[in-house]
């Protein structure tokens, strides 16, 4: 079982000419609501690859008593997603207001709410025992993600954290814990500099040597997700290895990197190799950016093996 322990969000989309710098006000003509949370969507994006096949995932998180909470959590269930470990906090269901452009760039900004009621303890140590893969993100409390993290190391448990978001400069403890806690860190080009800087190993401005960096001093398996460039992955015994991104049209780039994630995870889960668990990651990721919203886009297995089968 892939469990996934993080965020869930009501994500309010505006599409925008573009995004509006500070003191700036762009008009849209209306803003269209999509289930969102870096977490759900990465458990939404191995629960439809999973789907009818062992890899079932579980999602542990935390929504408000509101419709909106209600609402994450049928989203979850509807895509086939054990949702027992998700908690009705005394905080509103987390709500991302985004704003994506004509180019399907986007801007994010989270109210995290209930998600940060999340506590290590709601992952329980018989879900736990379930699990083959521990899915981590960076928008519920880092202190109480590094436990769970901890947990599923010594449970033998192969954890994927996504540096996603970086935390701002005063949360940034506890980073080289996080890299050690970590089988396999998947950061996008931004994040690999940004966690290069935070522990302190050199980089400069190459993603690259960051992440090499990072798996040298630290010993997690670093994949970048690198856009149109596909993905990268280096690993500690100095292997590197690319998967190709098809050219695509985005439409809307939001939660292409949670689709990878989440892909990647289910491929993990079903016994496949690094190489051909980021081919479909990448693959799935290029999918989800052709539809408005993090999660519309996001294949299904059927889906995802007939547009690899295209070549
Ligand atoms: O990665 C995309 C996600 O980030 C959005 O769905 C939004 O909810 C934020 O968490
Ligand atoms: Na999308």
């Amino acid at each position: 079982m892939i469990v996934v322990f993080g965020s869930i969000n009501m994500d309010l989309v505006a599409r925008v000419p573009r995004i509006a710098r500070p003191g700036e006000t762009v008009l849209s003509r209306r803003a269209d609501s999509f289930f969102g949370g870096k977490g759900a969507n990465q458990a939404v994006a191995a629960a439809r690859i999973g789907q009818g096949r062992p890899g079932r995932v579980a999602m542990v998180g935390a929504v408000g008593d509101d419709p909106f909470g209600e609402a994450c959590r049928k989203n979850l269930e509807d895509n086939g997603i054990d949702v027992q470990a998700v908690q009705v906090a005394d905080e509103p269901t987390g709500c991302a207001f985004i704003t994506v452009d004509e180019a399907g760039e986007n801007a994010i900004t989270v109210a995290s709410g209930a998600n940060m009621v999340l506590r290590s303890t709601d992952l329980s140590d018989s879900l736990l025992s379930e699990a083959s893969v521990l899915v981590l993100q960076m928008e519920v409390p880092l202190a109480d993600s590094l436990d769970a993290a901890a947990r599923a190391r010594r449970a033998g448990v192969r954890v994927i954290w996504n540096f996603a978001p970086v935390p701002p400069t005063k949360e940034r403890s506890g980073m080289a814990e996080l890299l050690q806690a970590t089988d396999v860190l998947v950061v996008n080009e931004h994040e690999a500099l940004a966690i290069a800087e935070i522990v302190g190993v050199p980089a400069g401005d190459d993603y690259l040597q960051a992440a090499a960096a990072v798996t040298k001093d630290f010993g997690p398996t670093c994949i970048v997700t690198a856009g149109a460039r596909g993905a990268y992955a280096v690993s500690r015994d100095g292997t590197r290895i690319h998967a190709a991104a098809r050219p695509i049209t985005p439409v809307d780039t939001t939660g292409a990197g949670d689709t990878f994630v989440g892909v990647l995870a289910n491929g993990f889960s079903e016994g496949l190799e690094i190489g051909p668990a980021m081919e479909r990651a990448c693959a799935a990721a290029s999918l989800s950016c052709l539809t408005p919203g993090a999660q519309a886009g996001m294949p299904q297995r059927e889906a995802l093996e007939r547009y690899l089968a295209q070549g």
